[in-house]
């Protein structure tokens, strides 16, 4: 399959080290407003560079992975689907819940797949969690505890990644809008948020610092979730899921995991710790984004299934990205309101076809 890319930065740059290394992948297009770091993502992989959307969307190809800044993405997402193009958005999907359902309206109408670019249903730690409920470990699901934060304002490189409303808000949409989507990915579906944001902290208007959020599924499973910008320990993301045979925990950095298993409540319980020592030595060596890699070359994977109508996969569709969007909307409509948001089931995006 044929892609573009659009947006070549931090993790552009991954993206296409992702299909270059992916054997039924060709990457043969960069669009960047910096024609510096296009060339430099291209290297010798004969992709052309373009400087302007239409001339991008000219070259012939299949998909595009568009992993430019946020306020950008719902112009080229829609302009891919105009050309019958699938697309793979970066996460948030865009900065708005009327501008996320354009985009995913669009993916409808096209008749194209949609993914978005929740990679750490990747990680190992988070896969494991997957595993282990999808087998039955800890019985039927009682409720999730979900944590996603970091430090503050010194870890964003651009204005446009943290202030509303070009970014869309706080901290409930960088690492906050990877954990609304897993919620909802070991839910099965959000239906109801009740949250309270505040700002008083980093004191930017619309961009909250916090959020204390509680939203339930149709048949009324709650997950707790917090989004913090004022995490003493610095960046990182748990996910806790407890059923009624014991519980599973998925929290990263460093990448680890906990299973305890009993056969009721209150009888002798199991428990499994995983570290991925591995994953530690290599990101020693490499950093960060030798995991996020990896994630990517997954998640691609999946994104060719999807294109091929395999609705199937672990990888998030458009409208897993319109609901953490309409999520983070929700909890600071909720802290206005002191009321609940309601919202219609979602599910899964129809398999494209055309
Ligand atoms: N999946 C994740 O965990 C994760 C992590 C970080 C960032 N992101 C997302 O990835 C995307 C890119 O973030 P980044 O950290 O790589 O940013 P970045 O600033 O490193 O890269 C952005 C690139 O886009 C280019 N660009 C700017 N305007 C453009 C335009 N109009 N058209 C095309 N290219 C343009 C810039 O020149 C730059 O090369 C964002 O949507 C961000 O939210 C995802």
């Amino acid at each position: 399959m044929r892609f573009g890319l659009i947006g070549a930065g931090k993790i552009g740059m991954l993206r296409a080290k992702s299909i270059l290394e992916h054997r039924d992948t060709q990457l043969v297009a960069i669009l960047d407003t910096n024609a510096d770091a296009a060339r430099a993502t291209a290297g010798s992989s004969g992709a052309a560079i373009c400087s302007s959307l239409t001339a991008f969307l000219d070259v012939p190809m299949d998909a595009v992975i568009v992993s430019s800044p946020i306020q950008f993405h719902e112009e080229q997402c829609i302009a891919a689907f105009a050309r019958g193009l699938h697309v793979l958005c970066e996460k948030p999907l865009t900065n708005s819940v009327a501008s996320a359902q354009r985009v995913v309206d669009a993916a409808l109408a096209a008749k194209r797949a949609l993914g978005v670019g929740f990679n750490l249903r990747y990680y190992p730690a988070i896969a494991f969690m997957r595993d282990a409920i999808d087998a039955g470990q800890i019985g039927n699901l009682d409720h999730l505890r979900v944590f996603g934060g970091h430090d503050g304002l010194h870890n964003f490189a651009a204005d446009w990644q943290y202030k509303a409303p070009v970014s869309g808000g706080g901290s409930m949409w960088d690492v906050g809008i990877h954990m609304s989507d897993l919620a909802r990915y070991f839910l099965g579906e959000v239906t109801e948020v009740y949250g309270i944001v505040s700002e008083k902290v980093w004191a930017l208007p619309g961009s909250e610092d916090n959020a204390t959020v509680v939203m339930r599924n149709p048949a009324g499973i709650p997950a707790a979730y917090e989004a913090t910008w004022t995490e003493w320990k610095g960046y990182q993301f748990y996910v806790e899921a407890y059923g009624d045979r014991g519980m599973v925990r998925g929290a990263y950095a460093p990448m680890q995991n906990v299973l305890i298993t009993s056969s009721k409540p209150g009888a002798a319980r199991s428990k499994q710790r995983r570290l991925y020592p591995e994953i530690m030595v290599r990101e020693k060596l490499y950093s960060w984004k030798s995991t996020a890699l990896l994630s990517f070359k997954e998640e691609l994977n999946d994104f060719l299934g999807l294109c091929a109508g395999d609705t199937k996969r672990r990888i998030a569709d458009g409208f897993a990205g319109l609901r953490s969007i309409e999520i983070a909307a929700a909890a600071r409509q909720s802290t206005e309101t002191r009321e609940a948001v309601h919202l219609p089931a979602l599910g899964r995006m129809p398999a494209c076809a055309r």
